[in-house]
């Protein structure tokens, strides 16, 4: 495996995935858009490897938007019982590399209750693991998160003046989650669609053509590459050599 020119002093602690592009593939193979969807399940497998050899502590990919129920019925229902599948096959392999399991997005009735279940099922399966955390974007938005984290704190009769970011941050469905160090997006498109939108503020983008069915972990460790290659300055000014 070829993790050379990566740092290992400059792993980023968490990567997040928007993992797009599978309709894309299927097309260009002339297969429906959900034979794409399954081709997704290798490329996470092997990104999540990917993450585990780099040390990197926290993965988040995106598997469902709350827009993404605006798909045809027949792709929802597929992609709902091949989460929900994914899930019963491969949870017990991410158990045993170590990996703990959690989900963000709204429980709200869209999900089916078979999902909600394996859902319960993984995070209680996978607890107390400790080397990674694997967390699955399913029915998330990010302005749904903070519009949620907004809802909290009113109805717990927080006076305005103590609200802060700190508070925001706190009411997010993850508390402990730190923000993204580095976020990858595949097939090419250029945009954030709704993901992590508080979290994101100060990380570092990275773009690639790949479709994601065809993304492996030394696609990964090319966007660590570039990621060590880009000075992150949080609004301050450039370190002095
Ligand atoms: C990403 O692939 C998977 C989900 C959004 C569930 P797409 O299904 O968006 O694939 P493209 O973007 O249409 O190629
Ligand atoms: C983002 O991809 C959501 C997921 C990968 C789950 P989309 O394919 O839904 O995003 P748009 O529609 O191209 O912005
Ligand atoms: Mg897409």
């Amino acid at each position: 495996m070829d993790i050379d020119g990566i740092d290992p002093r400059g792993i980023p602690r968490h990567v997040a995935c928007v993992m797009d592009g599978n309709g894309r593939w299927a097309a260009r193979q002339g297969l429906p858009r959900t034979d794409g969807h399954a081709a997704g399940e290798e490329a996470l497998l092997d990104t999540v490897e990917g993450a585990l050899d780099l040390g990197i502590t926290w993965l988040t990919v995106y598997a469902f938007s709350t827009e993404n129920w605006r798909r045809p019925a027949d792709e929802v229902r597929y992609l709902m019982q091949f989460n929900e599948s994914l899930l019963t096959r491969r949870r017990d392999e991410l158990h045993e590399r170590g990996v703990r399991m959690r989900f963000l997005g709204r429980r709200d009735w869209r999900v089916p209750e078979r999902v909600l279940q394996r859902m319960e099922e993984s995070i209680a399966l996978t607890a107390n693991n400790k080397v990674m955390t694997l967390n699955i974007a399913f029915n998330y938005g990010g302005r749904a998160e903070i519009v949620d984290a907004v809802k909290a704190i009113v109805s717990s009769g927080v006076p305005a003046e103590r609200v802060d970011e700190r508070m925001i941050r706190r009411h997010l469905y993850d508390p402990d989650m730190p923000d993204p160090d580095l976020m990858v997006r595949t097939s090419g498109e250029y945009r954030i669609s709704n993901y992590l939108l508080w979290e994101l503020a100060y990380s570092e983008l990275v773009f690639t053509d790949v479709l994601w069915p065809d993304f492996r972990r030394e696609d990964l460790f090319e966007a660590v590459r570039e990621y060590q290659r880009r000075e992150r300055r949080f609004g301050g000014v450039e370190s002095q050599a």
